[in-house]
């Protein structure tokens, strides 16, 4: 029986009772068979929930990069690693093979070399979805330098903000990105930014729209000449098992974005390990995941999970929609993709619209289907199976999160039997389990509350950068000794779990996460703002969408409405980036709060959603007689 590769049901029963049994053992039998180090680990695992701390595989060397491309060098240098696809149909797509990208990253390393980057520098790297993004992210990790990818839709505020808060030296960029039938001047973006990042001394700057831009002098450098000047060889940096690999950050429900920090060898573990069995992934397959590696759905399973198989993965720099509807499908039959990975508002939005667009193309061709990012309603999923996978392909609808680094829970296709809006079962070596509002354990199915993990994985985040105590305080303090996830979830009679969404103030707008408290603090810099509350509520696209109640200072002003919801959008835009636009914005002149001042947020949501038949207690209000003046005004 192999740990690595599951294949049928009785055989992931096997494989994950040994997991709890004995983790060690376990992750220990993996490591040593399927990668490349350098040095071999003293002990396996070392945890303290309680501080937290976690270490896997302490006292290994290794380099990430050579496990994802020098390793595959020998038997498959002329194999396809990545298969650039541009935004527009008509240019030709790239296939880089695993020789190729060697050189490329090779040459990358040498050039951050030359700007001083070594071991442990951080480096922001603010790139649409072009090759460089792939081969920066390498080239940094075969030199030892930390990653910060910040996903090329966020603002200049957003950039700058990222950039200091884990004081990057250098910045990665393009003179602009193409997405569908717009361009983005991603330069100027970065500009704006660097305005108020006084760390950042160098600026390497990737041609891929050829604008004009501004290039400041002595900071600014085009890319490609130095990427031909450079050395095509650069040896390995040798790194310890627990040597930071990146930092990505994701939003919290309060203050600033939480930079997670992920490690070295227990990240490459479990990526690869999960990558081969969720995805059935065989050699000569085409994998192809839609998301942006900005978000760590791309790091995980457009760049290290799937080299560090040897696979090839496609990378698609476009939208769905350009230059129609058809787009994806037209992909999948022009690369003959075999397994295929999206976000369930994609779904839903390609369901909208007429199947012709599904039918002009072949998509024979695919095997497996995987969402995430949300939970995927029933109509989505009976969507995608039924017109994209024809009844013949398991879905596979993961769950995790920035934080876990890799999928947790998940069906292994062909093994697992798929229940639409079920993420089913746990992979090897996860260890969920659901808590009641009193802290205890519940056992036993069926069951329902807040999703937590009792026991560390390999690729568990293992800090925020910059500040332990606030990693400590979100994940490990709700409950004693446990990961908390932040999700509710029930499990079934047959012990599959179905993750209900977030029990925090974090919304899933699109797939995307995002924090109630920078858009509200957006929105208060109105200078016609008092204050705002933000929530969720439903929709059919999005998943959710965002619905804000503003006072204004001066109720009576006699400035239009509309006026003023558009420059508090805008503000957001500016602050944030487009995907935090509110939908609906309600002016009104309280906000239902405890007599502590805090606002209730549960009967603002239930509100928006239009769900008031049973607004629970509202005993504890300061103010009770706002609700039905907002009730009465809802949009
Ligand atoms: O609420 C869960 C939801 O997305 C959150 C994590 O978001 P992020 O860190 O941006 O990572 C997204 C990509 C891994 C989770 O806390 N989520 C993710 N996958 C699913 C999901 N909710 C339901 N079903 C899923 N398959």
């Amino acid at each position: 029986m192999s740990n690595y590769h599951i294949k049928h049901l009785e055989e992931y029963f096997q494989v994950y009772r040994k997991s709890v049994r004995d983790p060690e053992l376990f992750w220990e039998e993996i490591a040593e068979e399927h990668f490349l180090w350098r040095k071999r680990w003293n002990k396996v695992l070392e945890w303290d929930f309680s501080k937290p701390e976690i270490k896997w595989f302490e006292g290994a060397q290794l380099n990430i990069t050579e496990n994802c491309i020098d390793r595959h060098l020998t038997s498959k240098g002329e194999h396809t690693a990545i298969i650039f696809e541009p935004n527009d149909p008509s240019e030709a797509a790239e296939h880089i093979s695993y020789t190729d990208l060697h050189n490329r990253v090779c040459r990358f390393a040498n050039v951050l070399k030359s700007k001083g980057i070594g071991k442990g520098d951080r480096v922001c790297i603010y790139l649409p979805m072009i090759p460089e993004l792939a081969v920066s992210v390498l080239a940094c990790a075969r030199i030892g330098a930390i990653h910060s990818v910040v996903f090329a839709g966020f603002s200049s505020t957003a950039l700058a903000t990222r950039i200091n808060d884990c004081d990057c030296k250098i910045v990665i960029t393009s003179d602009g990105s193409f997405r569908g039938a717009k361009t983005i001047d991603l330069k100027g973006i970065v500009d704006d930014a660097l305005d108020s990042c006084q760390g950042v001394e160098t600026v390497l700057v990737a041609k891929r729209i050829n604008s004009e831009i501004n290039m400041k002098e002595g900071r600014d450098l085009w890319l490609q000449p130095l990427l031909d000047d450079a050395s095509p060889k650069c040896e390995p940096e040798i790194m310890n098992a627990e040597d930071p690999l990146f930092i990505l950050y994701t939003s919290g429900s309060t203050g600033k974005p939480k930079g997670m920090v992920h490690s070295t060898a227990g990240y490459m573990v479990y990526t690869a390990f999960t990558f081969k069995n969720v995805f059935q992934y065989h050699q000569g397959d085409i994998y192809w995941c839609t998301a942006d590696i900005g978000w760590i759905t791309g790091h995980s399973y457009i760049v290290y999970g799937p080299l560090s198989n040897g696979a090839t993965t496609v990378m698609f720099e476009g939208v769905p929609t350009y230059p129609d509807w058809g787009r994806f499908w037209q992909i999948v039959e022009k690369h003959q993709v075999n397994q295929f990975y999206t976000a369930p508002t994609a779904i839903r939005a390609l369901a909208k619209e007429p199947l012709t667009h599904v039918e002009k193309y072949n998509v024979s061709s695919l095997k497996v289907l995987g969402t995430v990012g949300e939970p995927i309603n029933e109509e989505a999923w009976h969507w995608y199976n039924d017109h994209i996978g024809k009844m013949n392909s398991p879905i596979v609808d993961t769950w995790w999160q920035t934080e876990t680094g890799g999928i947790m829970i998940s069906p292994i296709p062909f093994a697992t039997p798929t229940i639409p809006t079920f993420a089913t079962m746990p992979l090897p070596g996860v260890q969920p389990c659901l808590m009641n509002d009193d802290s205890e354990e519940v056992k036993g199915n069926p069951a329902q509350g807040k999703l937590c993990i009792k026991f560390p994985w390999p690729s568990i985040a293992r800090t925020i950068w910059g500040d332990h105590q606030r990693y400590k305080d979100t994940y490990f303090s709700t409950f004693e000794n446990k990961y908390f996830t932040g999700d509710g979830a029930l499990r079934d009679m047959t012990g599959y779990y179905r993750i209900t969404g977030r029990v925090d103030d974090v919304i899933i707008v699109s797939g995307h996460n995002l924090g109630t408290a920078p858009i509200e603090d957006a929105i208060n810099e109105h200078q016609a703002v008092s204050e705002s509350a933000i929530v969720g509520f439903p929709h059919d696209v999005k998943g959710n969408a965002l619905y804000g109640y503003v006072i204004l200072k001066d109720s009576g002003t006699e400035r239009d409405r509309d006026d003023l919801r558009k420059e508090i959008n805008q503000l957001i835009t500016e602050r944030i980036g487009p995907i935090a636009k509110l939908d609906k914005i309600q002016f009104t002149t309280g906000l239902p709060k405890t007599r502590s001042g805090k606002i209730m947020r549960r009967i603002l949501r239930k509100i928006a959603s239009k769900d008031t038949s049973n607004l629970g207690d509202t005993s504890t209000l300061l103010n009770p007689e706002v609700v039905q003046d907002i009730m009465d005004n809802v949009l």
